[in-house]
């Protein structure tokens, strides 16, 4: 099958693109730089320059793909941040989503393929919710509701199936924001806020990817939660990593002091609990996690960190 990949140099696109390959597809990665080319190309993709605001340029880097994926982002690599810093992610989401799926119909794709999160549904107070729940609600996470509802609407008014993926909070060794949890609990800095633990539904983004790759080889219209087996208190979450890097369990810090430091997003992120589970897409897609729960898959990410030496020892 021949899929265009856009965010093919990013975390999770490069483990779409990689499982992809190996099972035999032809992945046209977008990409907007020699170092992204170079990435793409060292993994066996064929890349083809193509910002995703300029359509016509999408369109021609789509043309023979049956597949098409949604998978950039800018997500801000800081740690606070206010409603300017999301604005490129939203525009990515919806300007990004329109120009990939006028590509999808123009060149007669049979499935487009929306990322999305978890978070942007439910109630973030720990009940459990599914698939099928109201939108939670956040300003920050609206435009990844119009994202789906972008590719649904072209999908349905065109005729090709539309897969939104929403996936739960990412970890991998090479994740920014796993790693500066990782850093700041190495520093012996505070982490959690308050006394309360959050409930967080994670995904390796190695399982994020293999779902990707899953639906594109029996794509068919829904939304489905990519999470791993089991929802985690973050708590637990953190004091693993903490006790795999071999540094003091995770510091807490009152919720004045988080805001002042992580601003008002990251404190909400970080005290809001997302609860779900994988049972429908297992039901749907021949799929399980290869990591079942946070456990297994911090001793891939901490055996990673080993051998490159992160995070660095302070001198
Ligand atoms: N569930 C979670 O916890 C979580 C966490 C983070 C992200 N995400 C989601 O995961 C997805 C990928 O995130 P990631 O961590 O892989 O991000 P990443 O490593 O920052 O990669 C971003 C990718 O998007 C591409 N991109 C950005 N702006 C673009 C544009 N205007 N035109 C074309 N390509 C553009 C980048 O290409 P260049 O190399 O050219 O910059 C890069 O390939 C996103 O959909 C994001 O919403 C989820």
């Amino acid at each position: 099958m021949r899929v265009l990949l856009a965010g093919a140099s990013g975390v999770l696109g490069r483990r779409i693109l990689r499982q992809l390959v190996a099972r035999g597809h032809t992945v046209v990665g977008l990409v907007r730089s020699r170092t992204a080319e170079a990435t793409v190309r060292s993994l066996g993709g064929e890349p083809r320059t193509a910002d995703l605001f300029d359509s016509k340029a999408v369109a021609q880097a789509a043309d023979g793909c049956e597949m098409i994926i949604r998978a950039a982002t800018a997500i801000p690599t800081k740690v606070r941040t206010g409603p300017a810093d999301w604005a490129m992610n939203d525009r990515i989401r919806r300007e990004g989503t329109r120009s990939l799926v006028a590509a999808a119909t123009q060149v007669g794709a049979r499935a487009f393929l929306q990322e999305s999160v978890v978070w942007a549904v439910g109630t973030l107070d720990g009940r459990p919710f599914d698939e099928d729940a109201p939108p939670a609600g956040d300003p920050i996470l609206a435009s990844a509701l119009d994202g789906e509802r972008i590719a649904r609407e072209a999908g349905s008014a065109h005729g090709f199936d539309t897969l939104a993926l929403r996936c739960g909070g990412f970890y991998s060794a090479d994740g920014w924001h796993t790693r500066i949890l990782a850093e700041s609990i190495a520093r012996g800095r505070p982490v959690l806020i308050g006394q309360q633990s959050p409930v967080w539904s994670l995904i390796h983004t190695d399982d994020a990817a293999s779902a990707f790759v899953t639906a594109v080889e029996a794509p068919k219209t829904g939304v489905w939660h990519i999470v791993d087996d089991r929802p985690a208190p973050l708590a637990d979450f953190l004091g693993e990593m903490a006790r795999r890097l071999g540094a003091r369990p995770p510091r807490r810090m009152p919720r004045w002091l988080a805001r002042m430091f992580l601003g008002r997003y990251g404190t909400r992120i970080l005290t809001s609990s997302f609860s779900t589970s994988n049972a429908r897409f297992r039901r749907d897609f021949p799929w399980r996690p290869s990591f079942s729960t946070y456990v297994e898959g911090m001793e891939q990410v901490a055996t990673a960190w080993r051998s490159e030496g992160f995070p660095p020892r302070r001198s």
